[in-house]
């Protein structure tokens, strides 16, 4: 139990961290200095580095979170409350992340392909929308997760 918990919490703060700084830090920053050309080309190499540990991120997460709700708690009949908020919130993220990847993400990167500039901003403010969502829930999970424990 102990090295999944540990497992997991790294795993959770490297995903909602790294949305986290993307979100809040690097978007205002590339917003200020590129231009779309440049910033559109930044992000998909932005994209293609975190979204490799975010993909790392989730099997990890819900590897040791069904590990420990199986293997330690003894199944989803004797989890408190807050976990099975965070199990419901985790499995939103995560489908959140897939339509992300699988939607999206591949049009601006086709978009910077072919240099349809117009096109590429569109994906791009549909991601930071889709991203804006999945730290919200991080967030909240998080706090459910860490408060809850005292009051189930
Ligand atoms: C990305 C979403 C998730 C985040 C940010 C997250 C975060 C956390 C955190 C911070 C803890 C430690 C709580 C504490 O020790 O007080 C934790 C524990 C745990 N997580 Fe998650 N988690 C996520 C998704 C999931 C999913 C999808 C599952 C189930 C498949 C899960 C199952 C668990 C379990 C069973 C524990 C142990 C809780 C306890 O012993 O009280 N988590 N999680």
């Amino acid at each position: 139990m102990p090295i999944s918990i540990a497992l997991h919490v790294i795993a959770a703060i490297i995903w909602v961290g790294g949305m986290f700084f993307a979100y809040m830090a690097l978007r205002p920053a590339a917003a200020q200095v590129l231009e779309p050309p440049l910033r559109l080309a930044l992000w998909v190499q932005v994209f293609k580095r975190f979204f490799f540990w975010v993909w790392l991120s989730i099997i990890i997460i819900l590897a040791t979170g069904y590990w420990m709700i199986f293997g330690f708690y003894g199944g989803f009949g004797s989890i408190g409350t807050h976990i099975h908020i965070m199990h419901g919130l985790g499995i939103s993220m995560v489908l959140i992340f897939m339509h992300v990847f699988f939607g999206p993400y591949r049009r601006l990167r086709h978009a910077v392909v072919v240099e349809d500039y117009p096109e590429g901003g569109r994906r791009l403010s549909q991601i930071r929308t889709l991203v804006g969502i999945n730290i919200l829930l991080g967030l909240t999970i998080a706090a459910v997760t860490t408060a809850g424990r005292y009051f189930s």
